[in-house]
């Protein structure tokens, strides 16, 4: 299944509010002003499934919905996204951008809920058929200040948003603990800079890691 890849895939991924969505549409806007051809993409949705999935994901009434449930239900979006939108765009040797992606599952349902990390990797490889990004920014930042500024967005507050402090702490550490063991793949970068900071750190790792200049 791997095979057919040609195109780049680089995800987006950290806690609530460290400005992913935000850094996603930069770089896609740039990658294009540059003449490549970008999907932009998020997840959970991505797909009229996956944007129905997200809704009944993120609603407070399913505030019964079990870890196991949930973590299906996100690999569900995923495998959707992947068969109908990722792999297509990467077959025509284009570059995928997706905000979230299978590193999110292990976050929140592996180091966030406690599910088996082990399980959720093979979970994640059945949704996505294996593929892996080629370059994953996190976007690290200390969740009390991601919170509020997702607060202060004004932007829909969702029932993993209501999650306790606890919660999103471990969170963050599971997505430094991936990052650490994978540092061929990851690029931390401190997501409580101003913007520019930000966005002068992502050119320099595009060019330095994938010889992408923006
Ligand atoms: P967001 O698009 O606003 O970041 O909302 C997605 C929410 O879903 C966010 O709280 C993170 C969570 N999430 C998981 O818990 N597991 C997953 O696999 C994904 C993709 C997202």
């Amino acid at each position: 299944m791997g095979a057919e890849k040609r195109g780049l895939l680089i995800t987006f991924e950290g806690p609530e509010g460290s400005g992913k969505t935000t850094q996603a549409r930069w770089l896609a806007h740039r990658l294009r002003e540059r003449g490549y051809p970008v999907h932009l993409t998020r997840e959970p949705g991505g797909t009229a499934i996956g944007d129905a999935i997200r809704e009944l994901l993120h609603a407070h009434e399913h505030a019964d919905l079990v870890a196991r449930a949930e973590a299906l239900l996100f690999c569900a979006a995923r495998a959707q996204l992947v068969e109908q939108v990722i792999r297509p765009f990467l077959a025509a040797g284009g570059i995928v951008i997706s905000d979230r992606y299978a590193d999110s599952t292990l976050a929140y349902q592996g180091y966030g809920r406690g599910l088996d990390l082990e399980e959720l990797r093979r979970l994640n490889r059945f949704a996505t058929g294996g593929l892996q990004p080629d370059l994953t920014f996190l976007l690290d930042l200390e969740v009390e200040i991601g919170l509020e500024r997702r607060r202060a967005s004004g932007e829909a507050w969702t029932r993993l948003d209501a999650m306790d402090l606890s919660f999103h702490r471990r969170v963050r550490e599971g997505y430094r603990a991936l990052a650490a063991a994978e540092p061929e793949r990851w690029v931390i970068v401190d997501a409580a800079q101003p913007l520019e900071a930000v966005q002068a750190a992502l050119r320099e790792h595009l060019l330095r890691r994938l010889g992408l200049e923006i």
